[in-house]
């Protein structure tokens, strides 16, 4: 594996699962593997689980990680090729990149996406241009259109609480006051079609994903309806796809309550707002999964690293 961007890098899930337990077990049995090598992390949005744990994970390996604000602290960075820099971009990507691809031995980048150009955000500008003009490996710590830390997180965390060889699981989607990305949904739906479960989602009319990560999978209008029997619940927010980063719907009968749920566990990638997405008796309850969801990112993101020093 050169590059880690995409849930499309994982080969084989269920090696991958087997291998983070075996990490997570014993999380410094490779603190040599890194030794004097450097991780950089980049931030062009913010963050609180994937900023420490990917660090995290980079010291369990004996990794030095070195962290930059790339939209506060750094040069604005010019993406689009023959421009006339004479507006607010400073730098072109092209120097940027390669400069600190001498300072790193990996590079992990967080972008949004615009939600307002389409074509922009699914072109996955940023990544790829990170891919394209580094000459170290890049880890996608969530772009415009995916999240697959989080995805492999999921995948993990799943496995870890299943008690039936092939659960259920429901990703939903739950109203929020803010248009969000599409990313986690993205990446959680095409992990999930890699596993042995029974998959659906359940959104608003107007809140289809992309057919194309949909794919097969069944799609339910009616919450009640996906709900039933269900093992896992995973809720989050995402804006209108079809009518491009929009929120159309803020029906308060989607969020997550205790009556729903049932006997399902509640997932989420956090951060979440309280009675908003979910209810507290959900959050504050022992079938609210999210915090052990959370400490899975350390072994998702080291095992992503693992794969990559044997490269570098
Ligand atoms: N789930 C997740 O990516 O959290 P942060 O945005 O805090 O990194």
């Amino acid at each position: 594996m050169k590059h880690y961007t995409s849930i499309n890098d994982i080969d084989n899930i269920d090696a991958w699962i087997d291998e983070a337990k075996i990490i997570k077990a014993n999380p410094l049995k490779h603190l040599g593997l890194g030794q004097n090598k450097t991780l950089g992390l980049l931030f062009f949005n913010s963050s609180l689980r994937t900023r420490l744990s990917t660090q995290k994970a980079a010291l369990n390996l004996g990794m030095n990680p070195i962290v930059m604000n790339v939209s506060g602290d750094a040069w604005g960075l010019e993406f689009e090729d023959g421009t006339v820099m004479n507006g607010n971009t400073a730098e072109h990507i092209k120097e940027a990149a390669a400069v600190v691809s001498q300072y790193c031995d990996i590079i992990a980048v967080r972008a949004f996406p615009t939600l307002t150009d389409k074509a922009k955000d699914e072109s996955e500008q940023v990544m790829r241009a990170f891919m394209e003009y580094a000459s170290v490996p890049i880890v996608n710590m969530e772009s415009a259109t995916g999240h697959p830390l989080q995805g492999l997180t999921d995948a993990l965390t799943i496995s870890e609480f299943k008690t039936k060889a092939k659960p259920k699981v429901v990703l939903s989607w739950a109203p929020h006051i803010k248009a969000l990305p599409h990313a986690v949904a993205n990446s959680f739906t095409q992990v999930m079609q890699k596993m042995d479960v029974e998959f659906v989602i359940a959104n608003p009319e107007g809140y289809d994903l992309n057919p194309e990560i949909i794919g097969d999978t069944p799609i339910y209008h009616n919450q009640e309806e996906a709900f039933k029997d269900a093992d896992f619940i995973y809720t989050k927010n995402w804006s209108s796809y079809e009518d491009y980063g929009k929120v159309i719907n803020t029906d308060p009968n989607w969020m997550i309550t205790k009556a729903k749920l049932g006997n399902a566990k509640f997932m989420h990638c956090l951060p979440v707002r309280r009675n908003v997405v979910v209810e507290d008796a959900v959050l504050d309850s022992n079938s609210a999964i999210v915090i052990e969801q959370a400490n899975n990112r350390t072994y998702a993101a080291q095992l992503v690293l693992k794969k990559l020093l044997v490269n570098v």
